[in-house]
């Protein structure tokens, strides 16, 4: 028989050190919050319900929290007591009677499902209590695993640890696996008597032990455990976030030429034989398809690029832009809900915004859609095979017939029809000699004041 699971989130701390204005579980990594990177991997280990215990932006933090077919309640623990007062708000969850208990905090982003899957089946090869433990060099602020002949006999917090304690290295990641059917007896025997006043999640493994139950420590790597309680250890997290996305992408076949550079999102999509240059930014919402070329110093969020499409140097691609196969936006393009058609290039120094692009168009630099009157935004429409002048404004609504010409430098406020030429400009005039006249003029004007005392 398969063995039923509740996951506990604790996500109630105030966020002391976090020193913010917000609960530190909404703080994003690779732009989305902390606790959202927490439910993705309890999503991907097979719980039945999540508990989710809130205190602080409890709204927020649960509408962060909730992920589509994941059963899930919020429980407010009403005052910060400690991680296992914390675990308790959630009683009712636990009453309910799961096999498996499995606690994880809402500050320890980067875990897998692999380290939770490993707590669950110690709980089933007999143990009562899985914590998950790691090895780092800097210990600093995380519970120390004391372990004796092979044995975990305790968790110690950093406040009441000896100096010998302390030079453990060997750390509690805040993740823990209870029996189910003793999760509830053996969380109301915490208590609060340590250095800080508050029950810790953490004491469970000696009193598991007193009462004659079986406590085992599983091992995961450093990388996935770190636990963000600052904005250092916040940058730290991301740092490692993209590291690891990175390498997984270029595993994948997508070419970075310099990785520490590139920044993603956490659900950007690159596809084989893309090809990333440095200092590329993805905001949410990035899809680059196979043989996309992302040229350096570009940004782009809510965007499609598809297969042999080039973006950049120096390109922004905003939400909704979409270019098709073999599109071509150049440097210093801005581009924001617009379709982008096959082959059509929007090369130097243009905005395009709400607007459609045929295939095979060509806007020249500096072109402008003026989608924007101060109050609505509207549509541009430029059909196929046409070429847009240099330094045009296309004052929309407005539409650009397929195979139409715009004469550079061109205010277009009407429609022009398909293979139509429109002017938008004043006349252009000569006045022979002109110049030199005017030159004449400011010269002796010139002299005139000189020559005055
Ligand atoms: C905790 C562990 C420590 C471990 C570290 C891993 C305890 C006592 N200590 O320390 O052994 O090495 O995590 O990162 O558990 N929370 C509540 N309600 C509370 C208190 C905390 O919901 O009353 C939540 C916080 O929002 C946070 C999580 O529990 O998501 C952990 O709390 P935090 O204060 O960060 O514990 P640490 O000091 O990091
Ligand atoms: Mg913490």
């Amino acid at each position: 028989m398969e063995r039923t699971c509740l996951a506990v989130i604790l996500a109630a701390g105030d966020s002391t050190r976090m020193k913010s204005s917000m609960s530190k579980v909404l703080h994003p990594v690779a732009g989305r919050p902390l606790i959202a990177h927490v439910m993705e991997a309890i999503a991907r280990t097979d719980i039945h319900a999540a508990a989710l215990v809130v205190g602080r932006d409890a709204e927020a933090v649960t509408k962060a929290a909730r992920r589509d077919g994941m059963r899930l309640n919020a429980y407010v623990q009403q005052e910060r007591k400690g991680t296992g007062h914390a675990v308790l708000a959630a009683r009712e969850a636990i009453e309910a009677g799961y096999d498996d208990i499995l606690v994880a905090y809402g500050d320890v982003p980067l875990i897998t499902d692999a380290p939770l899957r490993a707590a669950r089946a110690g709980l089933a090869a007999g143990n009562d209590i899985v914590v998950i433990g790691f090895h780092t060099a800097n210990p600093t602020g995380y519970g120390r695993l004391l372990v004796k002949d092979g044995e975990l006999l305790a968790i110690r917090e950093e406040k009441d640890a000896t100096d010998a304690e302390r030079a453990v290295t060997w750390c509690n990641s805040g993740l823990m696996a209870i029996n189910g059917a003793k999760a509830l007896d053996l969380l109301s025997r915490i208590t609060n008597d340590n250095a800080k006043g508050e029950y810790y999640l953490t004491d469970l493994v000696e009193i598991a032990r007193a009462q004659g139950g079986r406590v085992t420590a599983v091992d995961a790597p450093e990388a996935e455990l770190s636990g963000c309680n600052n904005r250092a250890e916040l940058a730290v997290i991301e740092t490692l976030w993209q590291q690891r996305r990175r390498h997984a992408l270029m595993l994948s076949g997508v070419t970075m030429i310099a990785p520490e550079t590139v920044f993603l999102a956490y659900d950007t999509v690159i596809g084989q034989d893309a090809v990333i240059e440095p200092n590329v930014v993805f905001g949410p919402g990035a899809v680059i398809e196979g043989g996309a070329v992302i040229h350096a110093f570009s940004h782009v969020e809510g965007a499609r690029v598809s297969a042999g499409a080039s973006v950049g140097p120096f390109a922004r691609l905003r939400p909704g832009a979409d270019l098709a196969a073999g599109a071509k936006v150049g440097n210093f393009v801005e581009v924001k809900n617009a379709a982008i058609g096959v082959g059509a290039k929007v090369s130097h120094l243009t905005y395009i915004g709400d607007a459609t692009v045929g295939a095979d168009s060509n806007i020249g630099a500096g072109t402008v859609t003026c989608n924007y009157d101060g109050i609505n935004k509207h549509h541009t429409s430029i059909g196929e095979g046409s070429f847009i002048g240099s330094n045009s404004s296309l004052v929309a609504p407005v539409s650009i017939g397929a195979g139409a010409y715009v004469a550079s430098g061109s205010v277009i406020t009407s429609d022009v029809p398909a293979d139509a030429l429109a002017l938008g400009r004043a006349r252009q005039e000569i006045k022979p000699e002109r110049a030199r006249a005017i030159r004449e003029r400011a010269l002796a004007l010139k002299a005139a004041k000189q020559a005055k005392p």
